[in-house]
């Protein structure tokens, strides 16, 4: 099993505050106005979440790197790929690893209203990721792994998992996120890839969408 996640970063997140998101400014960031994470308002330990599963990627590991072992092989989401532009908010985002690669690149475009893919389809968590980002990380681990989402907000690691063929188990503890996560997981498993058709089969998956 391998833990892809998002957790609460613990940095008190409310738009307008810290910005982790990319939401940006405009319709985005009026809609998710001072929504605040669940759990993030307290600092967050990564210990539990070592002692289950074999491989680890943990997003936002910089905010709480101090109680993570050291590691080389943290993955880079640049969000301003190719723009040359900065603005107020965070250049980029860290993941933490235990893959025991070296660190890793992913270049997508992801600011407000310009991002890269998904565009036209409005955001449903204030945090929520990319689905292409969460696709590339669910690729440094093998094929048949599990894929366990303790923090799966409005599904994303679920839906990327599922266009991919892999087994994958979401927990989240709002239950509005939960529901979202569980109708775009659904979507997601209706519409597979046309290249990745045991998305559809995969007994793991089916035994997700049953529970
Ligand atoms: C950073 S967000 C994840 C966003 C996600 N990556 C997405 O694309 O939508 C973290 C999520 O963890 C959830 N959460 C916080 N504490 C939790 C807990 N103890 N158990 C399960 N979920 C929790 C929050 O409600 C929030 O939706």
């Amino acid at each position: 099993m391998a833990i892809v996640s998002d957790p609460p970063y613990g940095i008190g997140f409310a738009h307008g505050g810290n910005d982790n998101s990319g939401i940006g400014r405009g319709a985005y960031a009026t809609k998710f106005a001072k929504i605040e994470i669940r759990g993030d308002d307290r600092p967050f330990d990564p210990a539990p979440l070592l002692t289950i599963g074999n491989q680890h990627i943990l997003w936002g590991g910089n905010h709480f790197a101090d109680r993570l072992p050291s590691s080389s092989a943290w993955l880079t989401w640049d969000k301003r790929a190719a723009s040359g532009h900065s603005n107020d908010f965070a250049d980029c985002e860290l993941a933490w690893t235990d893959l025991g690669t070296v660190a890793r690149m992913f270049r997508h475009h992801w600011d407000g209203m310009m991002k890269a893919s998904e565009r036209g389809q409005p955001r449903v968590h204030p945090t929520q990721k990319p689905i292409a980002l969460m696709e590339w990380c669910i690729r440094f681990i093998a094929n048949g792994t599990i894929i366990l989402d303790p923090y799966m907000g409005s599904g994303t690691t679920g839906v990327a998992s599922v266009k991919l063929g892999r087994p994958f188990i979401g927990i989240e503890i709002d239950e509005g996120y939960f529901d979202i996560a569980c109708a775009r997981i659904r979507k997601a498993h209706d519409q597979p890839d046309m290249l990745i058709e045991a998305a559809r089969t995969a007994p793991a998956a089916q035994e997700a969408l049953d529970l």
